[in-house]
């Protein structure tokens, strides 16, 4: 499995390296970090989280065409690897919990898709989370607050129908529920300090906003 981990890596680094849709590395890396360090707290098989985490992106459809075509992208890569079979359906089951749009709906059916799931998760809490926030909106060309628009700010997308979203109000819409939604002991740890950080964050932030700081 060490090596797989290795080709792996070769392999989303180049992938990612033709990206421009910020889908980076670096997020990859730090998600694989993470879920190493909760498989090993939490009894996983640590392998199998890190190598679900590197490959966790590669999919995307960002840059498939579409969630399928992607799914199967890397079901063919992993097929090309001294990996055993009932270790690559365990590994393609854990990145289709984890994968965006699915990972919202499905709940992991295994302790190691509970863990990248988290791993992935906690990259969008705490400082590093609030920078992704700002950067995602920025690109967008979303505000990153809109004055007077605070209470707006606290609904879901869903409430107030409209396209229009902001850096801040994102936080509301999604980072601030994912703590409660962490599914392992260590992630729900983890998540603790950084949602304390983005609660800080916006206080220090509406402060500011308001001249009071
Ligand atoms: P992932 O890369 O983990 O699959 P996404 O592609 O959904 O996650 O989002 C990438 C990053 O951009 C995350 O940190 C997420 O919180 C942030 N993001 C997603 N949608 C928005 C939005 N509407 N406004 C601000 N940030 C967003
Ligand atoms: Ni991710």
């Amino acid at each position: 499995m060490k090596e797989v981990i290795l080709n792996a890596e070769a392999w989303v680094k180049q992938l990612f390296s033709e990206d421009s849709t910020g889908h980076d590395w670096y997020h990859t890396d730090r998600v694989r970090h993470s879920a190493k360090v909760i498989a090993e707290r939490e009894g996983a098989d640590s392998q199998l989280c890190e190598l679900a985490a590197l490959l966790h992106d590669a999919g995307d459809d960002k840059f498939h065409s579409d969630e399928e075509s992607g799914r199967l992208f890397v079901k063919q890569w992993l097929k090309g690897q001294n990996v055993q079979e009932t270790d690559r359906e365990k590994i393609m089951g854990v990145i289709d919990t984890v994968s965006f749009k699915g990972g919202n709906n499905k709940a992991p059916e295994t302790l190691e898709g509970e863990v990248v799931q988290d791993a992935d998760r906690l990259d969008a809490l705490g400082a590093i989370g609030i920078a992704r926030c700002f950067m995602f909106a920025g690109n967008r060309g979303d505000a990153m607050h809109i004055p007077g628009e605070q209470a707006r700010d606290q609904m879901t997308k869903e409430e107030y129908r409209d396209e229009r979203s902001t850096a801040v109000n994102h936080f509301y819409e999604k980072l601030l529920k994912l703590s409660s939604q962490m599914k392992t002991d260590t992630g729900k740890e983890l998540a603790k300090a950084r949602h304390k950080y983005m609660e800080d964050f916006l206080n220090q932030f509406y402060s500011e906003w308001e001249g009071k700081k």
